[in-house]
This record gives C-alpha cells, structure tokens and sequence, in this order.
C-alpha cells in the first residue's frame, strides 16, 4: 500500500471516489509519483497530474463541484483543466495519443488508453502512475520499467528516443535536467538519440529552454549537465560563446588552462558555497570573453587583457538572447564579470586603502559576492597555491572590512549635494556640477579628506575659485 500524506490521499479517494461516480478511470502520473520512489519529500509537492479516460475536463468540473472549489481553469482546445486546491495546483487530462507535426509545435490530438498516455511522455521515471479508482487504489502501472531505471538510476525514453524527442524536442533539455538533479546517467540509445537530433531545438522558444537551463544550473554539480550539454552538441545550439571557451593552445612549451573546464570548476565552486542564481550566472559569465583576447606574449606567456570589460559588454547582448532578465540581475552579473580581477590586483601590501576605498565604492553591495566569486575562481590543481591564494583573499577581506568601518563607502553617497554646489558657485545646473562632485568624490576615494559633509564643504570652499 502507498505511504502518502493523509491530506494527499483523503484528496486522491475523493477524485477516485469521483471518477468511479462518472464511470472513469483516473491515475495519478509524473513528478509526484517518480518523487514517491525516490524517497523525495513529497509534502511540499505543489502541482499535482492526474490523467483520466475519458474527459479531462468533465471530471475536474465534477470534482471542482465536490470540493465546493471554484477556482477552474479550462483549457478546451488542450482538454485540460486545472483545480487550484489549497496550495495544490491540480492538472487535469483525458489520456491521449499525441504526435507533434514536424513544422509545429501544434500536437494532433486523439483519445486514448492509459497505455497510450504512458507511450507519449518523455521519460520512463515520469511515465509511472497509480490507479486511485476505489478498488484499485494505489496500483502502480509501470508499462516500461520505469521503477528499474529509478533503481539503476538511468534515464531513458520510454519509447524509440527519436520518436519521443521528435514528438517534443525540449525533452532533450529535460533528460539532461532530470540526469542531472538526480545524478542518472543517461541510456545510450537515448544519448545518441540527442546527438543526433540536437539541431530540432530550434523550434523551441528560449524560454522553455532556459527554464531547463536554469534547473541544472541551481544543481548542487552543475557542471555534470553542462558537460552532457555539450557532449550531445545542444550546449552549441543556443550558448555557443561557452562553447568557444574549450580547447588549449601551445606555444613555446606554454600552455593555457582551458577555459570551459575551468567555468564549470567555477560554477561548481559558487554551487558548492550556496550562490544564488545570479552568483552562478556570474561564474558562468566571468570569462567568457577570453577567446577573443588571447595573445602570446614572449616575455609573459598567454594573456587576455580585456576580457573582463569585454565579457561585461557581451552581458546584455547574451541575456537577451537566452532570456535571462534584462534588469537590476543583469546589472549586478556584468559588474561580478567586470570587477573580477579586481580584488586579485589587491593582494599585494603595498597598495594604498585608497585602492581598497574605490573597489568597495564599484562594488557597493556586492562586494561581497565579488569575494566569493573570486574565491571560486581558484580552481588550481595545487594546494599549495590554492592555499596561498585564498591566503591573499583573507588579506584582501580583512582590509576591506577596515576601510569599511571607518569611510562606510558600500552605499556611498556623496556627502556634498548638487544644491549645496550651485549654491557655493552661485550658478545654476549644468555639466560643471558634474564635474565638481566627481571631484569631491574623488579627494574621499583617494583619501585626501575624510567622508563627511563638514570636511567636504571644507574642500568645495577650497576649490570653488577654480570653477568660477
Ligand atoms: N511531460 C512530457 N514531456 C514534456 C513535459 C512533460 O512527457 N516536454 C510529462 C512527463 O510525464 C512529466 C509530466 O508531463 O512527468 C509533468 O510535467 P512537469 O510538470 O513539467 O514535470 P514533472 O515530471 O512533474 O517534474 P518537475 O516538476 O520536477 O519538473
């Protein structure tokens, strides 16, 4: 018998007691019943499938009823209908077989058995179902072994891959998300099935792609999705800047670290410390810039000067073009991606707070994100180094947090307003207040005089006669 929670299954008898009364089978299949077998909290599962045979829609219409609930939604020209209970999103489908015309995404739609509901899902893991119909409450239907490849841990198609990701090629990203979040390896067939027919991603919209994306990159182990991405060729079809991150030149016995294994590193690193999206995104980003860059230089070996303005110009244009934000998240990844360097450029004792002053002052609140990415970006082999470096970043760290406490520069703003300027010039507004408060900020940054309104005044006084 199947151990769910008792508000779980007093809800599933209710939609099974239900569908009896209509003379309708009804299973509940997907995410909640793989989730069951895999020992996954299904307590906060919160969208729930059910598909019926027969109408869809007429059995949530009768269930709706039941639970005295009115908030349906019908879809009629999908035969879909969607119960929101408490906190339950509830999908409702008649069994259907499925095809997708070549040209479309537009399905042809026809009535089916729940054998042939089962044929048309993507995976054999999401094509497991119970039977709730009183009588035969909780029976699992398993047509393709989709318990053996949760207990082999494979992902796999339940039918020829190509038909199934013909069918829907965005179930070429979903194969890798799945194998990726739970650590599957992917069935062979299936694997060449990708291979060969990564280019039909093309016909699916950057959202539902990035959707996918996004779900591996907030994996513990991203990289294990990224490096299937590419051995499959899919990563080339809409990220091909991360692409050209790989491979290694030579010259003169000099070799450069390869620039795609070492983002991954990097993005597992973030992963690892528990970065947020947009701290991945970061990593992802940091350097992608480099291919462009590249020079041998005979005294110093490889560079590649630039590629941190250069991978933060690229920011938007590639956000645009994955569907990533265009607003304060993109800002905040094109600053980690500009300032990069920055904080390694410090680690020497000599440099001046002034220094110091003007990385919080870019950084602002993201200072400390920038130190974290920074951290993740050591992705050398030895400890020594590894143990040398983040040595430096305490070094870094610690003086920052000094500077921090005597100038407060994270939110800085400046301590002398443009009223306070046209006021001591006696002028109106115009380009010269512009450059009169970068001058100010500038004396405070360089630490010609102390953050404050009275030592800034004191400064204006002084320099006024130079703008007059
Ligand atoms: N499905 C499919 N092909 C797709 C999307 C979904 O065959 N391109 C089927 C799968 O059987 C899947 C079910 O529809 O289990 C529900 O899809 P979805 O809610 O997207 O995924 P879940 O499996 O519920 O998993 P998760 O919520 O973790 O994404």
């Amino acid at each position: 018998m199947i151990d769910i929670p008792k508000k779980h299954k007093e809800l599933f008898e209710l939609i099974g007691e239900t569908a009896d009364s209509i003379d309708q089978q009804v299973y509940v299949v997907g995410g909640y019943v793989r989730d069951y077998y895999l020992n996954k909290p299904i307590t906060e599962i919160t969208d729930i499938d059910f598909v019926t045979v027969g109408s869809g829609i007429h059995l949530a219409q009768e269930i709706a009823r039941k639970l005295k609930n009115n908030k349906i939604s019908i879809f009629k020209q999908f035969g879909t209908a969607q119960i929101k209970h408490k906190k339950l999103d509830l999908e409702f489908v008649g069994a259907r077989k499925e095809s997708y015309r070549r040209d479309s995404r537009k399905p042809i739609v026809e009535d089916g058995t729940l054998q042939d509901d089962q044929l048309r899902r993507d995976l054999t893991i999401n094509a497991l179902s119970w039977c709730l119909n009183p009588g035969s409450f909780g029976v699992l239907h398993d047509p393709f072994g989709g318990i053996k490849d949760l207990q082999d841990k494979v992902v796999r198609t339940p039918i020829d891959p190509e038909k199934t990701f013909d069918d829907d090629p965005l179930r070429m990203m979903r194969a890798i998300r799945f194998a990726t979040q739970l650590h599957f390896r992917i069935d062979d067939d299936t694997m060449n099935a990708i291979k060969k027919m990564a280019p039909r991603l093309s016909i699916i919209s950057k959202e539902r792609i990035l959707d996918e994306l996004n779900k591996i990159v907030m994996t513990p182990q991203p990289s294990f999705g990224f490096k299937l991405l590419h051995e499959t060729g899919l990563l080339k079809e809409f990220f091909p800047e991360m692409v050209n991150l790989l491979g290694v030149d030579e010259k003169n016995g000099q070799r450069h670290k390869d620039n795609f294994w070492h983002t991954l590193e990097v993005l597992d690193n973030v992963a690892e410390a528990g970065g947020d999206l947009w701290l991945r995104w970061a990593a992802i980003m940091h350097d992608i810039a480099k291919p462009p860059t590249k020079r041998f230089d005979n005294h110093v070996g490889w560079t590649f000067h630039g590629h941190d303005a250069l991978g933060a110009k690229w920011t938007p244009k590639i956000f645009r073009r994955l569907g990533l934000p265009l607003d304060d998240r993109m800002k905040y990844v094109q600053k980690l991606v500009r300032l990069h360097l920055r904080p390694i450029a410090l680690v020497s004792d000599e440099v001046s707070d002034s220094a110091i002053r003007r990385l919080i002052y870019e950084a602002g609140n993201e200072i400390d994100d920038l130190m974290a990415l920074c951290r993740a970006d050591i992705t050398s082999k030895n400890e020594w180094k590894v143990k040398k470096f983040q040595n430096n970043f305490d070094r870094v760290e610690k003086r920052i947090q000094e500077v921090e406490e005597i100038d407060e520069m994270r939110n800085w703003k400046n301590p002398v307003s443009g009223q306070d300027i046209m006021d001591v010039l006696n002028t109106g507004p115009g380009p010269v207040i512009g450059r009169v408060k970068d001058r100010i900020k500038d004396a405070i940054l360089d630490g010609e005089i102390p953050n404050n309104h009275e030592a800034a005044h004191q400064y204006l006084l002084q320099i006024k006669d130079q703008y007059l």
